[in-house]
């Protein structure tokens, strides 16, 4: 089940119990499919105990909806859990930029993980490399022994390399894990292998595990937006797009900007992952390592004026799934799939590439032109005026204050909190 439009005006305007109702409404599902939502403790704590050792409680963390997505010409609403006030509204501003130029094009490669076998002391490393290729049939077949409802899946062990490493003998086995991220599976099908290699190469196997550099698993996504859409700030659409491709030049050209640009990015994907039960910290280290394959650190987007539109595209690995074990031991994370229309993995890290490109999208505009803080002060104000006990109506109204006063702080938010509080004393009790 998708929905028929992402784009939802008015939504950050309403009531909690309201934006529930309207998801609702815009899904075609009952209220009680969206069980879970809304409430503050979404993990069970006997969950939590069972997910992780000496456990003591539970996190909470904010869970939005990026609107106004569509991907593939399919309008897509995006759960997206972050602690950053402005991650969401900037992502779905600039997605509803791209709806001009028909939104996001994305796609991903099949699910595609490699693992690693290091293997020590062969005595004749060529020797070794050409032996293991040599068996490759016989290794794939180990492999898949090992976990044959992958293999019934559609999925297994597809291709064997090797290299010489430093003077030891690196296997890399190549597995399609299908709708899984498949770290378990990698693992225990590189533990399984293991033995069988050592013995073809004539050494000793040392370490058996997944690399999170999932080069064979990229995400793309593309954007073409007219530049007149872009016209904002009281500057012309073209100069608003000259600002982002500049901004997208300097990332290219200097690592110390790419690395900022690139945490804009991962801002959108990171927060999708784990809205969706995903391990963004692999996400993450297969980004960067990605973004320095050449030898240099790099930005994951590029953006460009051609033929008057703004384009950009991003490519990047993304690692993801939407079975298994992390996914599931959340009881939030199916709800929260099942509002992005229960994609499978490469849907999904598709999907991903599509939200890390709006969100660098929306930073660079404000960047290459008015500047950052105007728009992350208002929100900032918001989470200011929350940790000064501000509640309800008050919440919009300290922080309007604390806009106008041009001092986003914390004391001076208790300050008007409690001025206000003074004037209308209804409020203490809210
Ligand atoms: C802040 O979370 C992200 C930015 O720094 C990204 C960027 O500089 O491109 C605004």
């Amino acid at each position: 089940m998708t929905t028929a439009t992402s784009r939802l005006p008015g939504f950050y305007k309403l009531k909690v119990a309201e934006r529930l109702r309207r998801l609702a409404e815009a899904l075609e599902l009952d209220k009680g499919d969206l069980e879970g939502l809304g409430t503050p403790a979404t993990l069970p704590m006997p969950s939590a105990d069972a997910m992780i050792e000496n456990a003591i409680g539970v996190l909470g963390l904010p869970v939005g909806l990026g609107l106004n997505f569509v991907v593939n010409g399919e309008e897509v609403l995006v759960p997206m859990a972050v602690e950053e006030p402005s991650v969401i509204a900037a992502a779905s501003l600039a997605a509803r930029i791209a709806r001009g130029g028909g939104g996001f094009l994305a796609d991903a490669d099949p699910a595609l993980m490699i693992g690693q076998v290091q293997i020590a002391g062969a005595p004749d490393l060529e020797a070794a490399r050409a032996a293991v290729l040599s068996r490759r049939a016989e290794v794939l077949a180990a492999a898949d022994a090992i976990h044959p409802a992958m293999a019934a899946r559609g999925g297994g062990a597809r291709d064997l390399e090797a290299r010489i490493v430093e003077g030891d003998l690196v296997v890399h086995l190549i597995v399609d894990t299908q709708d899984a991220m498949g770290a378990n599976l990698i693992n225990t099908m590189c533990e399984g292998v293991a033995p069988l290699l050592a013995s073809i190469a004539g050494g000793r196997a040392r370490l058996r595990i997944l690399s999170n550099l999932a080069d064979r698993r990229l995400a793309r996504a593309s954007c073409r937006i007219p530049l007149a859409d872009l016209a904002d700030f009281g500057l012309a659409g073209e100069e608003v797009a000259r600002g982002i491709a500049d901004a997208s030049r300097f990332a290219d050209a200097d690592p110390y900007r790419a690395c900022t640009h690139n945490k804009g990015v991962m801002n959108g994907v990171d927060a999708v992952a784990l809205a969706t039960g995903n391990d963004w910290r692999a996400i993450e280290a297969g980004a960067h390592a990605w973004a320095a394959r050449d030898g240099r650190y790099r930005p994951l987007t590029r953006w460009w004026i051609e033929g008057g539109h703004l384009c950009g595209r991003a490519e990047l690995p993304i690692q993801v799934g939407t079975v298994g074990g992390a996914v599931k031991a959340n009881p939030l994370v199916p709800v929260l799939l099942r509002i992005l229309g229960n994609p499978g993995a490469r849907k999904l890290a598709a999907i991903m590439a599509a939200v890390g490109l709006a969100q660098n999208m929306a930073a660079l505009r404000a960047l290459g032109t008015v500047g950052i803080q105007k728009g992350h002060m208002a929100l900032h104000a918001r989470s200011l005026a929350v940790s000064a006990g501000a509640r309800g109506a008050a919440v919009e109204q300290v922080a309007r204050a604390l806009v106008a006063a041009g001092e986003i702080k914390l004391h001076r938010a208790q300050q008007i909190l409690a001025e206000l509080i003074r004037n209308t004393p209804a409020l203490e009790a809210s």
